[in-house]
Parts: C-alpha cells; sequence; structure tokens
C-alpha cells in the first residue's frame, strides 16, 4: 500500500514538472542529502583525487529474481536506483594543505532506449529536462562522454579514487575486478587509491532519513513476526511461516527480505542460516525466525524463539530466559563509548558473553558459553551487516542488532533473540520495542490474548 502510494505520489511529482516519466517507486531521502554526502566524500578522500564509482549494470544483478537493485556505495551516493549509471566528483582547485571542496559532479546515465522501456517502464536520460531535479546532480551526461570527461578530470587530479577492493559478503569480487580493469584500461598512468573506507565510515553513522527508512523496515517487520506469533502450530510447515511473514511485510512497502529467512524448528533451531525451511513444525519443539524485510534499500533484522505448541518447556524456558537476560545486560550498556565487539569492559560481546557463561548449564555440566557460536551484534543499514570498523566506539546515530544466542544441537534447543537498536547521545532506543521478547509475553501473544 506504502509503495503504491510513493509511486503514486511520484508519478503526480513527475507530471508537475511537465515529463510523462513514471519516478522511481522506492522511497527515498531528498536529493540534497546525497549531495552533502558526495560533499563530504570529497572533502574527507582530502588530496587532489577525482572520485568515480560504477553502478551496477543489469547484467551485474541479471542472475537475481528480485528487481535491479544498485551498488551500495552508489546507491548512498546518489540515490540512483537505475542500471548502467556512473558518478565523476572533481574537487575545486584549493591551496595546499585546506581540505578540497566539492567542484564539479556528474551523474552518467544511458540515452533513451525506446525499445528496451517497452519492456522495462519508461527512464530518465541526459537529455529530459527534469534530469538535474530528479537526480540532484547539476550536470546529468550520457554514458558515452565519460571516458572523455574522465581524461580531461584527469589533467590537474593527481589520484583517482574508487572501490578497489569488494565489499563484503557481496559476492562482488567479479564487479569489482572489472571496474578496476576499465580505470586501469582507460587511465593506465593514474594511480587509483580505494575510498571504500571512506565510505564505509560515513554510512556508519545514519543520517536521519536513513534512520525512518530503517523504522519502516522495523514496523513492518514487526508486524511479520506479530502474524506468524498467531500462526505456528504443531503441523505447520516451516515454508508457510517465511511465506506469510514476507507476505505481510511486503504488503507494508517492503522491497523484499533483507536476508533469506530462516525459519528452522527443532534441530534446525540451531543451525545459524538455515534457510531451506522445509520441516513441519513438531510439538514440544522450538523454532527460531530471524526474518525481516528492507524498506528504501534499508534493511532490518529481526529473530524471535517460539514454542511450537505455544508454551516453553521447563528447559527451554531457562535457556530462553538467559539468553534474554544477555540480551538485556548488553542493551543496558550500549551507548557511545561502547563497542559491538570484544573489548575488555568496554565490550558488548563480553557482557553478552560472561552472562549466557556464568547462568545454567549443559548436560554434562559445563558452562553455556560455548554454545554462544557468533557475534553479538553488527549495525544495519543499506546491507543487513553494514560496513563497520568493529574497533570503533559506538557513536549516535549507529544501528546495530541485539543478538545473543544459544544453540544446543544435543538437546535440539535453539534460542536467538535478535532487536534492532539505535544509539542515542546518552544510551539506546530499542527500535522492535514493540515486538515481545519475554516468556509470558509470547505465550499470550501465541494465545491471542
Ligand atoms: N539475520 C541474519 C544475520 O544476521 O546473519
Ligand atoms: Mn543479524
Amino acid at each position: 500500500m506504502q509503495r503504491r502510494f510513493w509511486a503514486i505520489l511520484a508519478f503526480t511529482a513527475a507530471a508537475m514538472v511537465g515529463s510523462a516519466l513514471a519516478a522511481s517507486a522506492w522511497e527515498r531521502e531528498p536529493v540534497s542529502v546525497f549531495h552533502e554526502r558526495r560533499a563530504r566524500l570529497i572533502r574527507e578522500a582530502g588530496s587532489d583525487g577525482i572520485v568515480v564509482l560504477f553502478g551496477y549494470d543489469e547484467a551485474d544483478v541479471a542472475a537475481s529474481i528480485t528487481p535491479f537493485r544498485q551498488n551500495e556505495e552508489f546507491y548512498y551516493l546518489t540515490g540512483w536506483n537505475e542500471p548502467g549509471a556512473i558518478m565523476l566528483l572533481t574537487p575545486k582547485a584549493h591551496a595546499p594543505g585546506t581540505a578540497p571542496e566539492l567542484g564539479e559532479e556528474i551523474l552518467y546515465i544511458p540515452a533513451h532506449d525506446h525499445r528496451e522501456e517497452k519492456w522495462t517502464g519508461p527512464k530518465l536520460a541526459p537529455d529530459d529536462s527534469d534530469a538535474p531535479a530528479r537526480t540532484g546532480f547539476n550536470t546529468v551526461r550520457n554514458v558515452s562522454k565519460f571516458d572523455a570527461d574522465l581524461q580531461t578530470a584527469l589533467k590537474s587530479a593527481s589520484t583517482i579514487y574508487s572501490e578497489i577492493s569488494p565489499q563484503p559478503e557481496s559476492g562482488e569480487e567479479c564487479f569489482q575486478t572489472q571496474c578496476v580493469n576499465k580505470l586501469h584500461e582507460k587511465a593506465p598512468k593514474a594511480p587509483l587509491d580505494d575510498i571504500r573506507m571512506v565510505i564505509g565510515r560515513m554510512r556508519s553513522v545514519k543520517s536521519p532519513g536513513e534512520i525512518d527508512l530503517i523504522r519502516k523496515a522495523v514496523d513492518a517487520s514487526v508486524e511479520a513476526h506479530f502474524a506468524a506469533m498467531k500462526a505456528v502450530k504443531p503441523g505447520v510447515w516451516e515454508y508457510e511461516i517465511a511465506a506469510l511473514m514476507k507476505y505481510e511485510f511486503e504488503r507494508r512497502g517492503c522491497e523484499w527480505p533483507s536476508y533469506p529467512p530462516i525459519v528452522g524448528s527443532g534441530f534446525y533451531s540451531t543451525v545459524l542460516h538455515y534457510d531451506q525451511d522445509w520441516n513441519q513444525m513438531k510439538d514440544g519443539d522450538v523454532v527460531v525466525m530471524d526474518v525481516a524485510g528492507s524498506y528504501g534499500g534499508y534493511a532490518s533484522d529481526i529473530t524471535r524463539t517460539l514454542p511450537v505448541n505455544g508454551h516453553f518447556t521447563p528447559r527451554q524456558r531457562e535457556i530462553y530466559e538467559i539468553v534474554l537476560g544477555a540480551q538485556n545486560a548488553a542493551l543496558a550498556a550500549a551507548k557511545p563509548g561502547m563497542f559491538l565487539g570484544r573489548h575488555g569492559t568496554k565490550g558488548l560481546y563480553e557482557i553478552a558473553y560472561d552472562y549466557i557463561n556464568s547462568h545454567g548449564k549443559d548436560m554434562h555440566g559445563q558452562r553455556l558459553g560455548q554454545y554462544f557460536i557468533h557475534g553479538l551484534s553488527h549495525p544495519i543499514g543499506l546491507n543487513v551487516h553494514d560496513p563497520m570498523d568493529y574497533n570503533r566506539a559506538l557513536e549516535p546515530g549507529m544501528v546495530i542488532t541485539m543478538e545473543p544466542g544459544i544453540y544446543i544441537p544435543d538437546e535440539k534447543i535453539g534460542v536467538r533473540i535478535e532487536d534492532d537498536v539505535l544509539i542515542t547521545s546518552d544510551g539506546n532506543e530499542l527500535l522492535t520495542r514493540r515486538l515481545p521478547r519475554a516468556v509470558d509475553e509470547i505465550e499470550k501473544q501465541m494465545a491471542g490474548k
């Protein structure tokens, strides 16, 4: 519904500026925000370099059944979610020792291909009169002009800043190699330098608009979890729950799941990334549901663990409450100055681990720390595992997950509780707070009370 609303709004806006083009259906931040990011990037790159970034081509995502989705760094700096684009930023001339300011910023996009547009819908092209207003770039040029412009820009630049390393976990190695090869081919003498760290630093602290989009992803996904709490029962298939949850967040405007939905019951509650979801849920088992959607390109990431029959056994409850205690301990400490990973008394991971390792025992009388087999937290944003320097302390505006877990395969008990948290100036805000976490609240919700 939301998505249609935005499509209608965008269409009306396009009509108002006299264009027959339908606009992007995605909700995105105002174009001025992306311009500010580009200006900051040039300042922080900190030398006489130019910045060149390539967006994905249709072919880069051709194997995917999801609609086109832009390279994240490119989207972060342009808000442009169409294939075949290139961005060129050049600094103004500036005195040595002073920070460079953004000079020219050019977005290169393909010309109209009216035959293709019969299949894919109307597209914006460089010569359309509303191209600057719609993109936020003063200069929008045909991609065919890029090579010559690059040569001109290099006359007064020492370095090309680009993405030299692939984004972790993106499967992007091939794309990155092709980008680097293209730059070597077009400018064999220009030194290349990686800009990924600078963009990653910027992406770690979210803008108000990004936080707003994450809230929308969270809210839709919370509704999906509420629906699942009513639908989980012995005999229901895991894939039915995954399908129901996708339906619930997508009908609230999410584009797609932020990651393959994980609905694992019984033994599979202990398998971290079990995304086959092909088992039938059995009386007496628990089910881990790690399922959430993305809105406007921004991910949420939420896990709840339920008793399939609506009532935790005493042992399941014991393990569940240890995980919840660990999460609450870490939440109580999550504020600026703390660290996500291992960092002594300032590390949230240690706080959660120490809680788990000092409460309860396994069937052999051993402590439970050994069953907490993954990290406590990661940032979310355009990626469900957003870039982060784990040696950097938390700052207001960071959005992270908080997801302790205990997985005991011998007992067929896996429990993970995962919530999304905004770091504020003096603590944190639990974005997922509407969704029950306590045992009694979950059992009540499952009973439809
Ligand atoms: N929720 C999936 C993950 O964090 O890996
Ligand atoms: Mn997660």
